[in-house]
């Protein structure tokens, strides 16, 4: 359809075509396992588009019946893992990678990134969602977009907004204060669409001041559209909502995934007049933007063969980049070489990625084990043979049970589809959930351990945690907190190790935080290497022999316990059994801002993470050029090999009139990879509108005295000065 005009388009095209063109096709039938797609409208040569998942990489059906060869994507690690990189130019590769493959399977618009915040621990999605910071989830959001659509892929920006906890998602009323919205839930958006112009939003499911996000027009015609200018696509999620008109009416462009049942009501809707003639061009407008601007229409011929190889070393360095070490207490590096005991069914089952829409079917996942092997580490067979026979058996009768009930089902069912999603994602999902429920770990005798600690040199134990969107993660043992059992098995295998001189390492598996306080001291060292897609296995035996120095940082606060985090005094929200109504009653303190305004220790700050060298800081000079704050300064590496630092720039107001945080991050940068001695000059520029807070009405930058607070952590600040601003800006 090129040289064709939208406006020529739209002129030719009846009121029938023009529904047909704002509601979804169901899912791919272009795509096997891509989420969606919009109706073609063949007499005028407007193709069918291709709407896939999302965010750790592109989530296709790897297997399509009758059809030889596979489809494997390449599985990135996870967004809270991207984001614990810091690392703004790796992340928009990672994001250009992805949509080369999107590209090469005939996806034209990617349902990434997911900007929602990390409100509470617990959220089955958090491991999507980049951080419990605007600012960071905002630019890490305009880093991937960026790298998304210069593939000439399409980036949809989700979910519209505040879709923060899974429990009650599809009709929760989440009550918060226009403030907090602005400031902290709507903040990553504008930053993101402002900054990168993603081709596509999604509308969240839940509710926010009493309307559905996808039948609210506040949120998506007044605050979106007129404040914020965005000129993209508007899309619902996946059967959000309870009334297409009024989704159509508020500013949804597209009703996804769509069905005929919707487009018919639409239709009468029009023919009655409650569907203006205006909106429904509007709408079917912004669709065909969209269809215009995607591969696709510009005549793209998919390969089906992306460059997995290319694709596997950007997820190999994004998941060495995000690891972030917790603790270290001279256990690591390991000697080259080193004979290592394994224990923790994640050692061997490395779990690489989420579940639900953020999962991606790879063709493998590096473990733990194979990675520390390829990399000529020596595993301990004896261990490893009891977790392979006992983890082995245990799943696979719950595995072949539930294999047999979707067998039966997909039989029923006559529909190829159907049977394509049974066997792929089902399949899948199950067989990883067996993996990792309910498994105990604790089962080696006193004596055994003790052979196992005389013949080794170190004891890395995984803690394996797995989530999915459609449920939240539980307050109890197995699940935040650790069960016994594992609880056990660090005690037992600490005591066995140290009695010998050995160290003992832990590996955190997870997609969010867990209990750590209560074993952290038994153990030696703590890396989070949270979901770390397919070359998990690989960066965790680099960064643990000390070839590279960790050098991730945490995007969020690691609570010391789960009920210490504010939003827990209201979740899941009212009533409890199933909540329809939460009230986000801490405000705008969510997070750091809540812990470092009232005084709250956790277990691990924001922006905390360790490195195998230090970095020392110095020459801070702030100024302001061209609406901008300029932060100047200098880092050197003292240690004593070579590594990459994150700074942290945060801004405390010393006399503000508004209720503000103790300090909010503004600004961060990693270094490249300094050797000893090497020195970086940095530069970080803030937009001067990132110094501002929503004082009810409008957003201002106060008149008054800024401390500018240069750090290597949220709580570990190396440099400060103050910044004066004469007159108050409205922003
Ligand atoms: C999820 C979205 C996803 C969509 C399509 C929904 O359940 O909330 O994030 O993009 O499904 O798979």
């Amino acid at each position: 359809m090129r040289g064709t005009s939208v406006d020529d388009l739209l002129s030719r095209m009846s009121a029938e075509e023009k529904v047909s063109l704002i509601v979804g096709a169901g899912s791919s039938r272009l795509v096997h396992g891509a989420s969606g797609e919009t109706r073609a409208l063949d007499r005028l040569g407007v193709p069918s588009i291709v709407l896939g998942d999302g965010p750790a990489g592109v989530r296709i059906y790897p297997a399509r019946l009758g059809v030889e060869g596979v489809f494997y994507a390449t599985a990135f690690p996870a967004e809270v893992a991207l984001a614990s990189t810091w690392n703004l130019e790796l992340v928009e590769r990672v994001g250009r990678a992805i949509a080369e493959e999107a590209k090469e399977y005939g996806v034209d618009v990617l349902l990434a990134p997911a900007v929602n915040m990390h409100r509470i621990p617990l959220c089955g999605r958090i491991f999507e969602y980049f951080s419990e910071d605007p600012i960071l989830a905002g630019e890490m959001a305009t880093a991937y977009v960026k790298g998304v659509q210069s593939e000439g892929v399409g980036a949809t920006i989700k979910h519209f907004v505040c879709n923060d906890q899974e429990e009650g998602r599809m009709h929760i009323d989440v009550v918060v204060s226009e403030r907090a919205l602005r400031e902290i839930y709507l903040r990553p958006f504008e930053i993101a669409i402002k900054r990168a112009k993603p081709w596509a939003l999604m509308a969240a499911y839940n509710k926010v001041r009493g309307l559905y996000c996808t039948q609210n027009s506040w949120l998506l015609t007044r605050v979106l559209r007129e404040e914020w200018g965005y000129e993209g696509l508007v899309m619902t999620d996946w059967m959000a909502g309870d009334d297409p008109l009024e989704q159509v009416k508020a500013g949804c462009d597209l009703i996804m995934p769509g069905d005929d049942r919707v487009l018919k009501s639409l239709l009468e809707a029009y023919k009655q007049g409650s569907l203006s003639e205006q909106i429904l061009t509007q709408r079917a407008r912004n669709v065909l933007n969209l269809v215009v601007k995607s591969l696709k229409a510009r005549g793209y011929k998919a390969s089906n063969k992306p460059d997995l190889e290319g694709h596997a070393r950007i997820a190999y360095e994004a998941a060495l980049e995000g690891m972030v070490l917790l603790k270290n207490e001279s256990a690591l590096p390991l000697a080259e070489g080193a004979k290592v005991a394994l224990f923790g069914r994640g050692s061997y089952w490395t779990i690489g990625v989420g579940l639900g829409s953020g999962r991606v079917h790879s063709k493998y996942v590096v473990s733990v084990a194979e990675g520390l092997r390829e990399r000529g580490l020596t595993i301990d067979p004896n261990v490893e043979k009891v977790y392979v026979s006992t983890v082995h058996r245990s799943s696979s009768n719950a595995s072949y049970q539930a294999f047999r009930r979707m067998r039966e089902s997909a039989l029923r069912s006559g529909d190829p589809l159907t049977i394509e999603f049974l066997l792929n994602w089902l399949a899948e999902e199950i067989m990883e959930w067996t993996r990792t429920v309910n498994i105990q770990e604790d089962f080696f005798t006193d004596d055994f351990l003790d052979e196992v600690a005389r013949r080794n040199d170190t004891a890395v134990i995984t803690i394996s945690r797995v989530s999915s969107e459609g449920f939240d993660r539980a307050p109890a043992r197995g699940d935040f907190y650790l069960r016994d059992d594992e609880q056990r098995l660090i005690a037992r295998v600490s005591q066995a190790f140290h009695k010998h001189g050995k160290k003992v390492v832990v590996l955190l598996n997870v997609p969010g935080p867990v209990e750590v306080v209560s074993w952290r001291d038994l153990v030696d060292a703590i890396l989070v290497i949270w979901l770390p897609g397919q070359e998990g296995g690989r960066a965790i035996a680099d960064l643990l022999l000390g070839r590279v120095s960790p050098s991730g940082k945490l995007p969020f606060t690691w609570p010391k316990d789960l009920f210490e985090c504010p939003a827990m005094r209201t979740y899941p929200g009212e009533p409890k059994h199933a909540p329809t109504r939460v009230v986000y009653n801490e405000g705008i303190y969510v997070g750091y801002r809540y812990y470092d305004t009232f005084g709250v220790e956790p277990a691990y700050e924001f922006g905390y993470g360790l490195s195998y060298t230090t970095f020392e800081y110095r020459d801070l000079v702030v100024d302001r050029a061209d609406g901008k704050l300029v932060v100047k300064f200098k880092v050197r590496n003292v240690g004593s090999c070579s590594g990459k630092e994150v700074a942290q720039v945060y801004v405390r107001a010393l006399a503000s009139k508004l209720d503000r945080p103790f300090q909010e991050l503004k600004g961060f940068y990693k270094t490249r990879a300094l050797a000893p001695g090497e020195e970086e000059e940095v530069t970080i520029t803030i937009p001067m509108e990132y110094l501002a807070s929503f004082d009810g009405k409008c957003w201002v930058v106060e008149r008054g005295p800024y401390e500018i607070r240069v750090g290597t952590s949220s709580r570990d600040v190396k440099l400060k000065a103050v910044l004066h601003v004469e007159v108050e800006l409205e922003v």
